[in-house]
Parts: structure tokens; C-alpha cells; sequence
């Protein structure tokens, strides 16, 4: 073993930073058989020096993060401050001062993640981000190493914790959703502000890594299409248990059915209590793999939390280490298919569409008709009424997203048609 130490600047000793710092200390000669070599802890750069920070040599404590990326003695930046920057100009440059890079940052790699990656390659170095989609759940190293020679079909998966937690109490308690979400944040599982996990941005920001690494081809935060989980209601959570289904906010990367052209979305959706994904519960995280060769595949576990997130940061920081000692880099961006990325219009499944109908003769049929004018193939249809209203549930065979929102868009012109009261895609089937 070499005995001299690969040293590791740390940015950001918070929730992840912290156990980061504990599980190299605690661990660190396990961590040395493992590399072949020590590591370090060089420097810890923060934002309030004087906090106490529990297992860390005040010395190596920090506010300036560039003067220690830029030492120049240093093997391995850590990134766990968070945000574009001023994470995104550490990464670039701790590069260019030698450093390769381990990073659990979802909103940069998702947004300047080819840039990153073209800045790595230019001085040779790694960049890592095992930790930034769902947290401890390896996922970015099988998709990029363990299923690189077979062709990866979908990627359908329970992204974030948070709005797992809150539909999972609503589908369990028959909550609606600010009380779930009241729940949650009391329990500490959603932030003051929620906004990232239930407007569904935070899972964007995994989706489009995930579709980028499993189809080859770059994926921007923009190419993903997004939908939130505010507008979910317990009558939701109803229809969907009469459809032995319940409903989750799924982050969906698919290659089109000619492979020509890939989408990735994130919205709610309503999925067969017999799919796996529907039994993943509270704040877990999960994604369901399906690939030419291999077939089905499920990545299961906690997708966030310090210790959690701080295991996937370790095992890219061990891997980054190992490469150094090697002289070479792991795998980069692999971006060589460079398929089209299609818009939401053209993604193809079933749905299930309430409406809010007058009780009176003819209206079913009225209705069944815009849904044939928009070639709208309808499974199911369920009525029920009294005192001259009804509730029309539709249920659709496959057809396009721009096919059903023609169909929607005709069916609130019909004056028969009271409101569209909801209108949830139906997957996993
Ligand atoms: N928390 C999770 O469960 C989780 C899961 C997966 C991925 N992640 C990702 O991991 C990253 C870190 O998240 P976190 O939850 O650990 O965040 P956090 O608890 O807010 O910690 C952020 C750390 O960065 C430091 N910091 C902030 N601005 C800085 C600056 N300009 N210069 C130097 N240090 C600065 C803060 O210093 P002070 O301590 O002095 O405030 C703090 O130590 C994010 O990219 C996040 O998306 C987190």
C-alpha cells in the first residue's frame, strides 16, 4: 500500500458534508485496503467558520473554498455545498488545478452537466455524482458500467422522498394533500419550502440525468417535462383504488418504440398496486430499469439523508481514488447517440380522465364521440348521477399526449360537459 495520503478537500460540511467527514475519519483504514492508499482530510470549507463541527479538526475549517480547490495539492474535491454556484466555478476550478471531482449536486450536474464533464475531460480528470439521483441507491454506476453493453429501454422511477411521503399518507390515511404535506414537514421529511420536491423540479433535475446516462444522448433540465403533485386529491386516491391502482409522482425516461428518439417527464400517475413501484412507501426511493437484454431490474432504498447520501459520495470518492492510484479516469459523459429529444405530445399511454357531466340521455355518447374524432381508443367508462349531474370516469386505451389533450380541450366545449375534474396517466402496465 502507498503511505502516502490522497488528500480530499471537503466543500460544504452540512447534512451530507458532515457524515462525510465522519465516515472518512471513522473508517479510514478500511477505506485505505480498499484504495490501496489513505485519504486525507485536507480542508473543510464552509460558510460559519465558528459552528462546532462535531469530529473536525477546527485547523482544517475553512470560509475560503477557492484558495484550498486552487492548493494544488489536492487529489479530490468533494462538493456537497449544493446549488449552480458558487459550487458550479469550485468544480472547474478544482480541475484545473489537478483535482478530480465527486459531487452530490442534482441541480448543477442536470443543468451544466455536459460542460462539467467537458471541463473534466480537458485536464484528464473524474467527475462523480453517484449520490446526486436518489442517494445511497446505486443507479448512476449500473447504468453507466454494469449496463453499458446492453440497451437500456425505460427508466420509470419514485424519485423524491418527500413526495413519496406525502402521497403515501394520502393514499394510506385518505389525506388530503396539505394535510399530508403538513405532516411531512412536521416530521421533517419536507423543507419550509417545498416547492422543489412537489412541483416536481427537484425530480426533473434527476430525470434528466438519468435519461442522459441510459440513452446516450444529452438530456437537458428543459427537455424534461414536468408536472407537480399539489393538484392531487383524495378523490384521486379513490378512483384509483376502484382501478386497483394508486398514484405516484414517477419520473418516466422512455425510448420511443422505432428507438429514434427518446422523452423523460415527471408528473403523478396512477400505477397497478401489483407493480412493484407501488409498494415503495413513506420517503423511499426506487427505480425500475428495463433494458433489451437484462429484462427488469429494481434499485431500492433510502434516497436521501446524510449517512444515506454520504454512503454513495464514499463509494464514488473510493472509485475516483482508485482511478488516480491507476493513472486513469472512469467513464465520462457519454453523450455519442445524441437522439432527438420528442416533446411531451408525443409520449403514448393510457388515462384516466373524471368528468362532471349533465344527467341527461345522449351525453355518454356525445362524449364517446370527441373521444373517437381524436382517435381516443376509450377501455372503460363508469357513470354515475343523480339530481341532473353526473360523474363520467373514462378510462383510455393508449394514445398520445397531444391526442388526449385535443380530446380534453373539445370535451370543455360540449355544454353537456360540466368540468374536467382530473385527468391522471396511467403506467406500469
Ligand atoms: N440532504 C440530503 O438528503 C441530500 C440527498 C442527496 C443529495 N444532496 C445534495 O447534497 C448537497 C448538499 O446538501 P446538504 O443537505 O448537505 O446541504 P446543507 O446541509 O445545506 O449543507 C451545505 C453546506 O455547504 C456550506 N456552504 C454553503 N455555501 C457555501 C459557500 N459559499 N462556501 C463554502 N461552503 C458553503 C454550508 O456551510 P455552513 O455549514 O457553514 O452553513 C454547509 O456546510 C446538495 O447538492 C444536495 O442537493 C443532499
Amino acid at each position: 500500500m502507498r503511505t502516502r495520503p490522497l488528500k480530499v478537500a471537503l466543500l460544504g460540511c452540512g447534512v451530507v458534508g458532515s457524515e462525510v467527514a465522519r465516515i472518512m475519519t471513522t473508517h479510514g483504514a478500511d477505506l485505505a485496503a480498499r484504495i490501496g492508499a489513505p485519504v486525507e482530510l485536507a480542508g473543510v470549507a464552509v460558510r460559519r467558520p465558528d459552528k462546532v463541527r462535531e469530529g473536525i479538526d477546527p485547523a482544517l475549517v475553512t470560509t475560503d473554498a477557492t484558495a484550498l480547490v486552487k492548493r494544488g495539492d489536492i487529489d479530490v474535491v468533494v462538493e456537497v455545498i449544493g446549488g449552480i454556484e458558487p459550487a458550479r466555478t469550485l468544480i472547474t476550478t478544482a480541475f484545473a488545478h489537478g483535482a478530480s471531482v465527486v459531487s452530490a449536486n442534482k441541480a448543477l450536474i442536470a443543468q451544466d452537466g455536459a460542460a462539467l464533464h467537458a471541463a473534466a475531460d480537458e485536464h484528464g480528470k473524474d467527475l462523480y455524482y453517484e449520490a446526486a439521483v436518489a442517494g445511497a441507491i446505486p443507479l448512476i454506476r449500473p447504468l453507466r458500467e454494469s449496463l453499458a453493453g446492453d440497451k437500456v429501454d425505460r427508466v420509470l422511477g419514485i424519485v423524491n422522498g418527500t413526495t413519496n411521503f406525502i402521497l403515501d399518507a394520502m393514499d394510506s390515511t385518505g389525506a388530503g394533500y396539505q394535510e399530508a404535506l403538513d405532516e411531512a414537514t412536521a416530521l421533517g421529511y419536507a423543507e419550509a419550502d417545498p416547492t422543489a420536491d412537489v412541483e416536481g423540479f427537484d425530480a426533473a433535475a434527476k430525470a434528466a440525468i438519468l435519461a442522459g446516462i441510459a440513452f446516450h444522448t444529452r438530456v437537458r433540465l428543459d427537455d424534461v417535462y414536468r408536472e407537480g403533485m399539489t393538484e392531487v386529491t383524495a378523490a384521486d386516491f379513490a378512483s384509483a383504488k376502484e382501478m386497483g391502482c394508486t398514484i405516484k409522482l414517477l419520473a418516466i425516461c422512455e425510448r420511443a418504440a422505432d428507438g429514434g428518439s427518446v422523452t423523460a417527464r415527471v408528473h403523478p400517475a396512477m400505477i397497478p398496486l401489483s407493480h412493484p413501484l407501488a409498494s415503495v412507501r413513506e420517503a423511499y426511493n426506487a427505480v425500475f430499469v428495463e433494458s433489451e437484454a437484462a429484462g427488469q431490474l429494481m434499485f431500492y432504498g433510502p434516497g436521501a439523508g446524510g449517512s444515506p447520501t454520504a454512503s454513495a459520495v464514499l463509494g464514488d470518492l473510493v472509485a475516483v481514488c482508485r482511478n488516480r492510484l491507476g493513472g486513469a479516469t472512469g467513464p465520462g459523459e457519454s453523450a455519442y447517440a445524441a437522439l432527438p429529444v420528442s416533446p411531451m405530445g408525443d409520449v403514448v399511454t393510457r388515462y384516466h380522465i373524471s368528468l362532471d357531466v349533465a344527467d341527461k340521455p345522449g351525453v355518454l355518447a356525445q362524449v364517446a364521440t370527441v373521444f373517437a374524432e381524436h382517435g381516443v381508443s376509450i377501455d372503460t367508462v363508469r357513470q354515475s348521477g343523480k339530481d341532473g349531474e353526473a360523474s363520467l370516469v373514462v378510462v383510455t386505451h393508449r394514445a398520445s399526449d397531444a391526442a388526449l389533450g385535443g380530446t380534453v380541450e373539445a370535451l370543455r366545449k360540449l355544454d353537456t360537459v360540466r368540468g374536467v375534474a382530473s385527468i391522471m396517466r396511467v403506467e406500469g402496465e
